[in-house]
């Protein structure tokens, strides 16, 4: 059975679709058979996919589909036999959609901005996350800042923030910038390593987050 990661969280605008859809480029640029999972009504990653479809040359191969609702649970279950790996990108607002993927996934994924309000949703992250383990013992949780600062000691501290609930959510060593190259290159269906001109900061944050996320899910 191929693994399941979910990239989650119950912000909007926390890096999930981006991240997401960055993940699976680089497991299929790894050689592995990928299924890309639109969880969210707002559909940014099926539009990253209509875009990617629109770009010529030669790209490494991601599937994707849409699936809301509960019956995303049994689809999960059923497509990762088909698939090497399944990432879902979650909807924020849709937690139900989200609570019934995270029941069958390995690994969520969950990125964080330096500072501000979305930090203060750690408690109701963590609760979540502990629920869910009555069902699915194995879900693995790590928090990562996303966005982060080029200086100053907020990524710092928002990594403390994660520490505080070390118990439950696991802080990932990994940090990834505030890259215009991300942003950028997510809006032409791509992720930051296809694009003509790579930012090469940006691209080793990713491979390291795919390496140390990849790692994970693969332990027992
Ligand atoms: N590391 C990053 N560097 C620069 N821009 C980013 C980064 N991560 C996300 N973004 C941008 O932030 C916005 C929200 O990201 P998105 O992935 O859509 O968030 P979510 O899916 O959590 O709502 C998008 O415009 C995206 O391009
Ligand atoms: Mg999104």
């Amino acid at each position: 059975m191929g693994k399941i990661l979910i990239a989650g969280g119950i912000k909007g605008g926390i890096g999930k679709s981006t991240l997401a859809a960055n993940l699976a480029v680089l497991a299929a640029r790894a050689g592995q058979e990928v299924l890309l999972v639109d969880a969210d009504p707002q559909e940014t990653t099926a539009t990253w996919a209509a875009a990617r479809s629109e770009q010529r040359g030669e790209l490494a191969p991601v599937t994707t589909v849409s699936i809301i609702g509960r019956q995303i649970r049994d689809e999960l279950r059923r497509l990762s036999e088909k698939y090497g790996v399944v990432i879902v990108d979650a909807g924020a607002r849709d937690t139900s959609t989200q609570r019934a993927a995270l029941s069958v996934a390995s690994l969520l994924l969950l990125p964080f901005p330096p500072r501000g309000p979305d930090l203060w949703t750690l408690d109701a992250v963590a609760q979540t996350v502990s629920d869910v383990r009555s069902i699915n013992e194995g879900l693995r949780a790590i928090a990562f800042v996303n966005r982060a600062d080029p200086i100053g000691s907020d990524n710092a501290e928002a990594e403390a923030a994660f520490a505080e609930h070390g118990e439950v959510i696991e802080a990932a060593p990994v940090r990834i910038g505030n890259r215009k190259g991300i942003a950028t290159s997510h809006l032409m269906g791509l992720g930051a390593c296809e694009a003509q001109r790579p930012d090469p900061k940006a691209v080793a944050e990713l491979n390291a987050l795919f390496r140390y996320a990849f790692s994970i899910s693969d332990a027992p």
